[in-house]
Parts: C-alpha cells; structure tokens; sequence
C-alpha cells in the first residue's frame, strides 16, 4: 500500500493542465466517491495496528495534495477566462491629451543662455543655502553693508550663520576660487530677499549672472557683449544706454537701459515714457574681488552682470504681476505653449 500511496503522489505532483476536461478527468479519477483515494482508505480500514500512524499520514498528505492540486489549477483556469479582454474599437476617437507649456522663466533663462553660449559661455550653479564669505565677504560687500542686514537677507539658523543666497555672484565667487582665467560663465539660478511681496517684487526670484575673465578685458568689451545680448535678445533695432552706479563688486559699476521695445524709444507706459527701460547691473570686476579668489589682479581683468529673469520676462511678454509665475495657474501657463 505504501508503494501505491507513493505512485500516486507522484502522479498528482507532476499533473498540470490547462483543459477543462483534463481537470475535469483528474477530479473523478483521485477525488470522487468511486475515485483512488476513497478506494485507499477502504483498504486502510485492513491495514495492521503498527502500520496505521506511518500509513495514515502518507495517505492524508495523498488526499491533502490531490485537492490543493485540483483547487490550485481550477482558480487559475478561471482566472485566465476573466483576463480575457474585449478587442478594442479601433474606431473611437482618441483620449484628448493636454499638451504642457514650460514656464515661462525657464523659456526666458534658456533664451539667455542660447544667446551668451553663442560667444562662448558656459554654464555653472551652485548651492541656494551659501556662506557669508561667497554671499558677501569675497565679493567686498563691508561689514556694515545694508544688504547685509536681516531685513534684506534670510538667515538659516545655526553656528556659523548660513544665509539663502541674495544673488548668484556668490557662484562667480565659487568659480573664480577653483578656475584658472580664462573664465567665461552664465550663473543662472534661484536667489532670495526678504522683501514683502507685491505685484513688483517677491521673496524669490531668479537670475542669471555673467562672468569673463581674462588678459585685457576692457570696458569696451563689456559694452560690445552687452550690445549684442539687447539685439539678440530684444530686436536688431535696440539701443543700450550705461549709467553710472554702484556695486560692491564691480567698479566702475553701471546699470543697463535698453531703448524702449514697445514705443522704440517715443514714450510709453512701459517705458513711464521716457523711452528706455532698466534691465541689468554691470561692471568691471574689482581688483579686491580677484585678490579674494586667488586670481592675480594685476594679470588679469574681467567683467561681470547680472538679470532678474522675471523681470526680463516681464517686460518681454507684458506681464504685469511677478506673483503670476509662483502660482501655477495653468490659464496663466497655458499662454506660453507657443513662445519659443
Ligand atoms: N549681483 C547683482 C545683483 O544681484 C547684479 C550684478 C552682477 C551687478 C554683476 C554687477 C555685476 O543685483
């Protein structure tokens, strides 16, 4: 009996199927009432006393299988029947699909980049969360300096102070102290002012700074490579206009005027009718700056400018409320899926 118990566990261990009728088969044969293991426990009932226990189990685990078995491959077989999908009709109109816009910063920052890398600029970043020294100290901002002052800057708590970086110069900073000039660099990014927020001004806001450092850069370079960023970026037609200003950074420093694109310098409300518009810091590197950085100020000479992204962008495509470009309204979003 042992030897037959042993055969059949054999037999229901290696049976698979995936026909009805096989299974079907396999249930009278093992499981009904006129089946092989009703017909076993039958012959149990003659089995010797010292035989039972060891015959008992074997034949138990034997019938135990043979249901797992049968359970096992029906719930599969009705399983597949259910995955059975309907054809599809190739017939029905498509599922409407949205299609996205980039935003339009990012249109803008990828505007200047294009234009600068043309004459040769890369493209480097650094950490938001900055140090005193790359934020302020190397760039010859004084101890004293107001835009040092809690009311301009957001300090992240801890010991040594660290700070939400005003400006992307402190990326210059982080440039020109691993670099060997020439250096020829556009540091976009994001920077932050404690500023109380307004159709004009926000909290956060982006740049994108420029860097070129080499033998004999000039002030005349400076102005050439501004020139062609108006053109590039503003029309053939535009006119640049320098003024005198101040930077802690840059001396002589100067703020860039671009002549008015929407009046061409005539007057308008975009303009506040003087014809020409603010659009960019600019100036030649100091001397103190390069000596911070490790660069020898008496081989070497550079310029340096900086732009507001939203700012920029803005003026370009008339949008009068910088708060519009954090709130993702998708109906303020949606207008740019044409620009370029
Ligand atoms: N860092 C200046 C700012 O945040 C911009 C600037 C950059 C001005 C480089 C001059 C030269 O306003």
């Amino acid at each position: 009996m042992r030897e037959k118990i042993r055969y059949h566990l054999g037999e229901i261990q290696n049976f698979n199927t995936t026909d009805r009728e096989e299974l079907e088969q396999f249930r009278i044969r093992f499981l009904s009432k006129k089946g092989i293991i009703t017909g076993l426990f039958d012959e149990f009932k003659t089995v010797a006393p010292d035989q039972r226990r060891e015959l008992g189990l074997l034949l138990n685990e034997l019938k135990n299988a043979a249901q797992l078995t049968f359970d096992d491959i029906r719930q599969h077989l009705e399983a597949s029947v259910t995955e059975q999908k309907p054809v599809p009709d190739l017939t029905l109109p498509a599922d409407f699909m949205d299609i996205g816009s980039r935003h339009p910063l990012s249109i803008v920052q990828d505007q200047i980049i294009t234009i600068f890398s043309r004459i040769g600029f890369n493209v480097a970043e650094g950490p938001d969360i900055e140090d005193d020294w790359h934020n302020f100290s190397a760039l010859n901002f004084e101890e004293e300096h107001p835009a040092r002052d809690m009311q301009d800057t957001f300090f992240v708590q801890g010991r040594p102070p660290f700070l939400l970086r005003t400006h992307t110069s402190s990326v210059q900073i982080r440039m020109m102290e691993k670099t060997t000039p020439p250096i020829r660099a556009l540091f976009p990014g994001r920077v932050y002012r404690n500023e109380a927020i307004s159709a004009r001004a926000h909290c956060l806001f982006h740049q994108v700074e420029g860097l070129y450092v080499d033998r004999n850069v000039s002030f005349a370079d400076l102005k050439q490579t501004l020139l062609y960023f108006a053109r590039e970026m503003f029309g053939e037609n535009t006119g640049i206009r320098l003024r005198p200003s101040y930077f802690p950074f840059t001396e002589p420093s100067a703020e860039m005027d671009i002549s008015c694109f929407i009046c061409g310098g005539k007057g308008c409300r975009i303009c506040k009718n003087t014809g020409w518009v603010e659009i960019l810091g600019c100036g030649m590197v100091d001397p103190a700056v390069f000596e911070n950085c490790g660069i020898d100020s008496s081989e070497y000479t550079g310029f340096a400018f900086g732009m507001g992204i939203e700012r920029t962008a803005m003026l370009r495509y008339q949008i009068n409320d910088i708060r519009l470009f954090f709130e993702n309204d998708v109906r303020f979003l949606r207008q740019f899926r044409s620009a370029f």
